[in-house]
């Protein structure tokens, strides 16, 4: 195993975008981030300088960080936030994970702009369980928003509603032909006829699922969130915020510039969204120059917006790759419902309450909505026992069972607020069901879990049966995620082992979801010995 060492300064940088010029938040002046390469393995070093004028922190996204919490990065959930002028060094190991993953900032809306790849290649000796590809591109998927993050952040704080509707996607940072004083920008990726590519797809948009599509060729899926999968053909992909998915392209036909598109999946009701396309090309060497500057690329079919039939079937399509034993009988069992609630505003009048009646939105998971500390880490009190922070009394199952489907009582309209979190012995078998509950509307819910990489055991529509649903388990070839849809109306069963000491968020990775309350914790405690108990605290460690 070898160890890498990053610097990553955290600065403003301006940049120019659909016609305008504006300051956005970056690592290293770049924007996507830069890319981080390691092997499964290998050790990490990265020191985060904030030379920004805002409080920040980096998660890795996926990473495990075994009995490292500290390295994970959510800021109040295992660290205090960076910061400015400050610096955090994380410090972590790779332990088997091989495939995409990514880093983002974990303050608030921050991420908006501040995000890279994180690729992990196979353990030294070993190699691909596929053959290996000729070439390799990173695609992030994003968001672009036509104010500073720093704006965004003080009218969601001011309104309590998400930011503004992105004006545009984009892939790697650029959102491509269609929009206006973008074509110059347009990220290429040049191939070889006849070779086969890997694409390592990311989605790290702030607020929005999206459909990938290629012109005129077809996907093999490999592996999603950093585990293989079986090989899985299709030509269109969904992607949630926070999903990886590794896809082998091969370059067969002749010539010519095709375009690789996303456009948004939106599975909510009469929810306002942005409706524009992103894409990069595809460009054939073959293609003669004086055609490659000149024609128009193919522009590939992609689902309608609403279309909650190709969504789900494909993430269905998902195997592991591996035959796994997946426990068959789970110690603890949490029904969680997520969704969103309105919460009554004490002055009606206020710009904050766009919701219907004088309400404004919340969101909650089993009907508490997630309040962060202010002035410590979750983390850092719990280690350092300091009691009053949180309390561990978050319900295991919803406070009321009810038909998720329709007719939602309106008493579970309006959640409570807390810091509740959910305490598991180490080694616990842990299953989850997420339930959508349509209060609001009817939405897709992309679930996070940081920590852990879990099996996704069973979906489905409608309301889970706890009788039946489970003799329909997959649990033989079940794919391995840290992201996972709550399908829209629907439900998810997942299941891991708590072999991870340390206190682990779980949320929406809607970042305005997030920003409502919904999410939880996880308290996992200690087990048996220094091997199954939490590091001690880096000395470098921020104070709030
Ligand atoms: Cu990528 Cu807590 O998130």
């Amino acid at each position: 195993a070898e160890a890498h060492y990053h610097e990553f300064v955290i600065q403003t940088k301006t940049v120019r975008r659909l016609c305008r010029t504006q300051n956005i938040i970056t690592v290293n002046g770049q924007f996507p981030g830069p890319t981080v390469e390691a092997r499964n393995g290998d050790f990490l070093v990265i020191k985060v300088v904030n030379a920004a004028q805002y409080n920040i922190s980096i998660h890795w996204h996926g990473l495990r960080m075994l009995r490292n919490p500290w390295a994970d990065g959510p800021s109040y959930v295992t660290q205090c936030p960076i910061q400015p002028g400050g610096s955090y060094t994380y410090r972590f190991t790779i332990t088997d994970q091989e495939g995409t993953l990514w880093w983002h900032a974990h303050t608030r809306f921050l991420r908006a702009t501040v995000y890279g790849a994180f690729i992990i290649y196979p353990r030294l000796g070993s190699s691909y369980p596929f053959s290996i590809p000729v070439q390799e591109f990173p695609l992030l998927l994003g968001q672009w928003f036509d104010r500073d993050p720093v704006l965004l952040l003080k009218q969601a704080d001011f309104t309590g509603l998400p930011p503004d509707i992105s004006v545009a996607y984009t892939i790697n940072g650029q959102p491509g032909d269609l929009y206006r004083c973008s074509s110059q920008e347009t990220v290429r990726v040049p191939v070889d006829v006849g070779d086969t590519i890997l694409l390592r797809i990311i989605n790290s948009a702030l607020n929005q699922e999206l459909f990938f599509s290629i012109a005129n060729h077809s996907m093999t899926v490999v592996g999603t969130d950093a585990a293989y999968t079986k090989p899985f053909t299709t030509t269109v992909l969904m992607i949630g915020p926070g999903q990886t998915i590794n896809v082998l392209v091969t370059v067969n036909q002749p010539q010519g510039l095709y375009y690789m598109a996303a456009h948004a999946y939106e599975s909510a009701v009469n929810a306002p969204f942005d409706n524009t396309t992103t894409t990069a090309i595809l460009e054939y060497k073959s293609t003669r120059h004086r055609d490659r500057s000149r024609s128009r690329p193919v522009l590939p079919a992609l689902p309608a917006f609403n279309d909650t039939v190709t969504a789900p079937a494909f993430t269905a399509g998902i195997r592991g790759l591996s035959k796994v034993r997946v426990f068959i009988k789970a110690g603890v069992n949490l029904h969680i419902m997520v969704g969103l609630g309105l919460i009554n505003c004490i002055n009606p009048n206020s710009p904050r309450c766009q919701g219907p009646n004088g309400t404004r939105f919340t969101a909650s998971m089993n009907n508490v909505s997630f309040v962060l500390p202010s002035t410590t880490s979750l983390m850092q009190t719990y280690y350092e026992g300091f009691p009053g922070v949180f309390t561990t009394d978050f319900p295991p199952v919803p406070p009321l069972q009810f038909n998720y489907t329709g007719n939602v009582p309106r008493g579970l309209w309006t959640p409570s607020r807390g810091t509740k979190l959910y305490r598991l012995k180490y080694g616990s078998k842990v299953q989850i069901v997420l339930q959508d509950t349509s209060i609001v509307t009817t939405e897709e819910h992309p679930m996070h879990v940081h920590g852990f990489h879990f099996f996704v055991v069973g979906s489905g529509f409608g309301n889970f049966n706890p009788a039946t649903d489970p003799l329909k388990f997959n649990l033989i070839d079940p794919p391995v995620k840290n992201t996972i849809g709550t399908p829209p109306g629907g439900w998810v069963a997942i299941r891991f082992v708590a072999d991870n000491p340390g206190i682990w968020f779980v949320h929406c990775h809607i970042d305005s979801h997030l920003n409502w309350g919904l999410a939880m914790a996880l308290l996992v405690e200690n087990g048996v010995g220094l091997s199954q108990s939490v590091l001690p605290p880096p000395p470098d460690l921020p104070a709030c």
